[in-house]
């Protein structure tokens, strides 16, 4: 792969940076897909910051509006893999407890617990709950869960919006109180309802797009501020 790689490299600019895939050895799909990432502003700064990956920026956006990640100890990561939401926690709490689950190994980062596990499978469930620290409350659950594609757009959303829905349960469950919940969702106009549910349980939700977030995805994120604890509103 790293010679097709390099054979259909076109340098630019005096740099070595890559910036067409023009291999005809390679898929359509493929070819937009490289194209894509080479031209990428948010890769290239995330090679530049040292992020494993373009993602950090979506979490760094998130925490410059809302401050979820202000005063946390302990933290869970669903949908860890590489690693780069993680990188920013740590980047803004270093002594921070993270427990990350993710389907893909996560390269380890010193401060985190890395599970390989499906976190949809009761066995899943079962190791995350298992490691979670016994004596502090969860501060900040966050996911960035998303399902393979199987090119169903319709069918990829409903896929997504289940780990979604099992995240938001998870968070309900184990939050302390006055925790956040921060997830990635695609439009698949649920979302409202998805929304007005953990308004009962939660001081504010939020949406947000970052700007790092790619114009033509339907990923949006939401943002749960504040765990009251189950049917605390409105007392
Ligand atoms: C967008 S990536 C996460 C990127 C990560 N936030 C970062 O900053 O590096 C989504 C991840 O969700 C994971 N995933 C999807 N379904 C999962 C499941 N059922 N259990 C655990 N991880 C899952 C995928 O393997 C993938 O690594």
């Amino acid at each position: 792969m790293a010679r097709l790689v390099q054979k259909m490299a076109k340098k630019e600019r005096g740099d070595d940076r890559v910036t067409k895939a023009t291999s005809k050895h390679l898929s359509k799909s493929s070819r937009a897909y490289l194209n894509r990432q080479f031209n990428d502003p948010y890769v290239l700064r995330a090679k530049e910051e040292g992020y494993r990956s373009r993602a950090a920026f979506k979490l760094l956006e998130i925490q410059e509006k809302y401050h979820v990640l202000d005063d946390v100890d302990v933290v869970v990561d669903l949908g860890c893999a590489p690693g780069s939401w993680c990188q920013v926690v740590q980047s803004i709490r270093p002594k921070v407890k993270i427990i990350g689950m993710d389907l893909l190994e996560t390269d380890p980062l010193e401060g985190c617990v890395f599970l390989q596990n499906d976190f949809s499978s009761d066995e899943g469930l079962d190791e995350l709950m298992a490691h979670l620290p016994k004596d502090t409350a969860i501060d900040v659950v966050m996911s960035d869960l998303a399902a393979n594609t199987m090119g169903h757009r319709e069918t990829d959303g409903l896929r997504t919006q289940a780990l979604v829905e099992l995240a938001a349960i998870f968070a309900r469950e184990n939050l302390k109180i006055g925790g956040h919940f921060v997830t990635k969702m695609f439009m698949h106009g649920g979302e409202k309802a998805f929304a007005l549910d953990l308004q009962k349980v939660f001081e504010k939700v939020h949406f947000l797009k970052p700007s790092s977030s790619r114009k033509d995805s339907r990923e949006i994120f939401l943002v749960a501020k504040g765990y009251l604890g189950e049917a605390k509103k409105g007392r």
